[in-house]
């Protein structure tokens, strides 16, 4: 049976990844692209139902994204179910045309919603609920004036505005509101009336049939008697790529961990012992602590320091896969990459106030951090890239399902520069062994105490500044360390942990009284922004 298959044209919604995730999370496969795709494309893809995100625009303004020319005509052709979403109501409304003004009441954030008269949407809330009224999410300054001829209003916003439409001969529903968002009551509730009783989708992507369907393709893509690379970082993404491209082509896969000397306490014997005994990968560690350390020597600037594990990440990689080629007789021709779908997420035009229509995708902030361990472009390797369609959970959840722990797939992020970026300064050999060692008491703490999965990234940090302090009947004049918790959901922002006091004084105690050379423990209470989750 043909699985079921949304698309997602997004208008430029802070939003439109969290549609996907709601999508997915129900067990529907949903893919995203830009709002203006070409119809070829769309044919292409052959949805099984079509939902227009939100986005900043009005429909008025002179470079306002537009539906893709012969969208309706091909969703008339296959009657295919359509929810039009803010801007994607908006889009619709003026499409079979009706009218859109600038709004008397800016609607934002919470509001009232009233169910009005008989809807296919949202009918069965009313039928569900006692009342006919509970909260939604809004956020538009644009509201419907006058609903396309055939279309009738399902709802009411507080202030009177149309919150919702639908014309069920077209087959076709629209939402002034986000029911993607966890603030909009009974947003999944309508979702799941779309995707179901409307569309009569079948809930039918699950981390089972993804994981076959994964190896299917990766030995499609990798022909017989060809061999594949892979550099695996400790992190979840890379180890859970490697086990998966082990699963479809076996020992034709060829991987290494690179130790630059900027890891955690214990790290590599950790993750060696993990791919091993666990995973049985067979994977070969390029210890390269030495090259990395006297390269950064003496460097204090954090740019610099960046670019200097960068370029020797690069050399150290090229050099493997040499070795490689002289046991195969060939260079491998494939290197697997655990890139995930929101670094590729195509995200549409948001226009600027000017009307210009600059084509940033939010992957390319993401990017410039998490390319710093990154590879060369010219070497001549094609990429497998099994993740790129995939959500980090459900990269986790497949991981699980492919036999990496528990504990090791829910890891906090670690940044490619290590702990090089967490000494602040010159990466002295003592200073790293003395970082180290704090680290592993706050995280083993962290860990003790329950509190490892409500902290999305902790880290200690080494400050190279000596302060005066006193133990036993001496004067000491020791180095600080900072200990850094935060809460959030990307990285993009992020918010200090709240800690109780005893346990950050038993973190502390132990620093001071275990680590030698800190007399000092600080908790940073700096949210991001302004600061940064790193301290460099
Ligand atoms: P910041 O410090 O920018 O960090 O708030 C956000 C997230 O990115 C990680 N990070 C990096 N990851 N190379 C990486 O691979 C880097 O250069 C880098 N700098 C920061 C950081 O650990 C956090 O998870």
């Amino acid at each position: 049976m043909k699985q079921s298959r949304v698309l997602i044209l997004d208008y430029g919604s802070q939003f439109t990844q969290l549609i996907a995730r709601r999508l997915r999370e129900l067990q529907v496969y949903s893919y995203v692209l830009p709002g203006e795709t070409e119809l070829s494309r769309i044919e292409e893809f052959k949805p099984d139902a079509i939902i227009l995100s939100g986005g900043p625009s009005s429909v008025y303004d002179e470079h306002a994204p537009q539906l893709p020319k012969g969208l309706m005509e091909f969703q008339a052709s296959h009657q295919l179910p359509l929810l039009g979403v803010c801007y994607g109501m908006q889009l619709v409304v003026q499409h079979f045309g009706g009218t859109i003004s600038q709004a008397h009441h800016r609607e934002y954030g919470r509001m009232g919603l009233k169910v009005k008269g008989e809807s296919k949407l949202l009918g069965d809330l009313l039928n569900a609920s006692v009342s006919n009224s509970f909260d939604v999410w809004m956020s538009h300054g644009d509201e419907t004036k006058q609903v396309p001829p055939g279309f009738m209003v399902s709802a009411l916003s507080a202030s009177g505005a149309t919150a919702a439409i639908e014309n069920t001969d077209k087959n076709i529903y629209g939402l002034q509101f986000h029911p993607e968002v966890t603030h909009s009551q009974n947003g999944t509730e309508i979702l799941k009336t779309f995707l179901f009783q409307i569309a009569k989708l079948n809930p039918d992507w699950t981390v089972g049939n993804l994981e076959e369907n994964l190896i299917a393709k990766i030995r499609e893509q990798v022909p017989e008697g060809r061999h594949v690379i892979c550099a695996l970082s400790g992190g979840v993404d890379s180890t859970v790529a490697a086990c998966l491209v082990h699963r479809a082509i076996g020992d034709r896969l060829h991987c290494f961990f690179v130790d630059h000397g900027l890891l955690r306490y214990q790290e590599r014997e950790r993750v060696m012992k993990l791919f091993t005994e666990e995973l049985h990968l067979k994977v070969e560690c390029i210890d390269a602590s030495v090259r990395f350390l006297s390269k950064l020597a003496g460097v204090s600037d954090p740019e610099v320091k960046r670019k200097i594990i960068g370029g020797e990440f690069i050399a150290v990689f090229e050099e493997a896969a040499k070795i490689i080629e002289s046991r195969l007789g060939q260079l491998p021709d494939y290197l697997v990459q655990g890139t995930l779908y929101p670094d590729v997420i195509e995200s549409s035009p948001a226009p600027s106030g000017d009307g210009s229509s600059p084509t940033k995708k939010h992957s390319t902030t993401i990017k410039s951090h998490h390319n710093v361990g990154g590879l060369p472009k010219n070497l001549r390797f094609k990429l497998i890239e099994p993740f790129r369609d995939l959500f980090k959970d459900e990269v986790r959840a497949l991981g699980l399902k492919l036999g990496v722990p528990k504990n090791f797939v829910e890891r906090h992020p670690f940044p490619g520069p290590g702990l090089a970026i967490r000494v602040l300064g010159d990466v002295k050999p003592e200073y790293l062994e003395t970082l180290k060692l704090a680290d592993e008491i706050f995280i083993s703490e962290i860990r003790e105490a329950g509190l490892y999965n409500k902290i999305w990234q902790a880290m200690a940090i080494f400050l190279p500044v000596r302060t005066v302090g006193v133990q036993g009947d001496g004067r000491t004049h020791d180095h600080v360390i900072t200990l850094r918790a935060v809460t959030s959901v990307d990285g993009m922002t992020a918010d200090w942990y709240h800690f109780d006091h005893q346990f950050l004084a038993k973190v502390s105690a132990r620093i001071c009284n275990e680590v030698r050379g800190v007399g000092r423990v600080v908790y940073d209470i700096s949210s991001k922004p302004p600061a940064t989750i790193e301290w460099e």
